[in-house]
């Protein structure tokens, strides 16, 4: 790293250990360096890993030295091997689902497995230019000599094609629709052209593609078809049973928490069954035992955000708090996720406090400290 903190872009190579989240690949390098060294199955040109190791690694298990493998992603087995099969295929990936369901972790540890390197990115967003896919130019070098392939500078995906690595492209969806169609010839044939140089950058092996699209987005930019039939779609589903979302939501807190510098949360896994439960049922529009239906709020209620309200809890148990994770330090955090619209919102909330909270059995003290932050 150079006096001002700047490192080479791939954390495989140039990561510091002390960034405050470092990409996949450095923070499993020993469980893929283990995985590499147990695979002994085929591996499609230019893969660090099987496409087994590679489902292994997002799934979890133990390998035969003993080294545990922690699961990346929880869910359904035949998901991640039709996502890492696509990936070995002239297919590109795209994952889609609901906000929270891990497409941008997938899509990360994906790439860190397959490629090594996680970090040949691109962020969709409304004002991403077609530059940011293809390529852009160092414009002191461009005046200076004219466009040459000194002055060239390589986005991600032209960088990947060139290497035969994975590049990502984030929030697909929200990229202007032209830009989105540079994509199609270069799925479809493999190639960049550079015209001001009269050349070309052709994929080599191992090159692919993985996409990340928001259901909800949908409609900010709709996916041409043209585009959507050069990827495989995997949906990501929201976990099946509270079992999964609460080991998800603990499993990510104590990760998060531990790069924070948190305190362990031992005592909050009921803190976390709670916040898991609100969540689902809230969502499901149906309280857990089927009997009470309840009005659904605004907001996604996802995964992901269940683990930053606990993880805000848990700085406020430690900072403010005995540092044991309580009722009253997740019933703010609720509170916000569950009430995005302050009107509509506050009276399907004060709906599910009044009639569900407030009778349930060791929920006392959630009511009363819910009570007290919405009043
Ligand atoms: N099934 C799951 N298995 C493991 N982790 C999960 C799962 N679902 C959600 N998560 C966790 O949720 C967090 C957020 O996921 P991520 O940011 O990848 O969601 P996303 O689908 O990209 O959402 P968005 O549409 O908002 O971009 C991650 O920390 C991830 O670990
Ligand atoms: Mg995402």
């Amino acid at each position: 790293m150079s006096e001002n903190g700047i490192t080479t872009a791939g954390g495989a190579h140039g990561g510091s250990g002390e960034a405050l989240r470092p990409h996949a690949e450095v923070a499993f390098a020993h469980e893929l360096a283990a995985l590499a060294a147990a695979d002994d199955r085929p591996r499609p040109e230019r893969w660090r890993l099987s496409p087994w190791a590679v489902a292994t690694y997002l799934l979890g298990g133990t390998l035969a030295d003993g080294t545990v493998i922690t699961p990346k992603y929880v869910g359904p087995r035949r998901i991640v091997e039709v996502a890492v099969t696509t990936l070995a295929t002239d297919r590109a990936l795209l994952l889609l689902g609901v906000p929270g369901t891990a497409k941008t972790w997938m899509s990360e540890h994906l790439a860190a497995a397959v490629s090594g390197d996680s970090t040949l990115l691109v962020q969709g967003t409304a004002g991403t230019p077609e530059e940011a896919i293809r390529y852009g130019w160092n414009y002191a070098r461009l005046l200076a000599q004219g466009p040459s392939a000194d002055a060239l500078v390589p986005g991600p995906v032209m960088r990947a094609m060139a290497q035969g690595m994975t590049a990502r492209v984030e929030e697909l969806t929200r990229m202007p629709a032209d830009v989105q169609d540079t994509l199609i010839t270069l799925l479809s044939e493999k190639t960049l052209p550079i015209p001001e140089l009269g050349q070309e950058v052709q994929a080599v092996h191992g090159f692919n593609l993985i996409a990340t699209a928001n259901d909800r987005d949908r409609g900010v930019n709709d996916l041409s078809s043209a585009l959507r039939r050069r990827f495989n779609t995997v949906v990501l589903p929201l976990p099946a049973t509270p079992e999964d979302e609460v080991d998800i939501v603990a499993r990510r807190v104590a990760q998060i928490g531990s790069s924070l510098r948190l305190p362990p949360a031992p005592q909050g896994t009921d803190e976390i069954r709670r916040v898991v439960t609100v969540f689902r049922e809230l969502r499901d529009g149906v309280t857990a035992d089927g009997r009470t239906k309840l009005k659904s709020p605004s907001g996604t209620l996802s995964t992901a955000e269940a683990i930053s309200v606990v993880t805000s809890g848990l700085a406020l148990a430690t900072h403010f708090g005995d540092g044991v994770l309580r009722p009253g330090d997740m019933a703010a955090g609720i509170l916000g996720a569950v009430v995005r619209d302050p009107a509509a919102d506050r009276v399907v909330w004060q709906e599910y406090l009044e009639t569900v909270v407030r009778e349930r059995d060791g929920w006392k003290d959630f009511y009363r400290a819910c009570r007290e932050v919405g009043a």
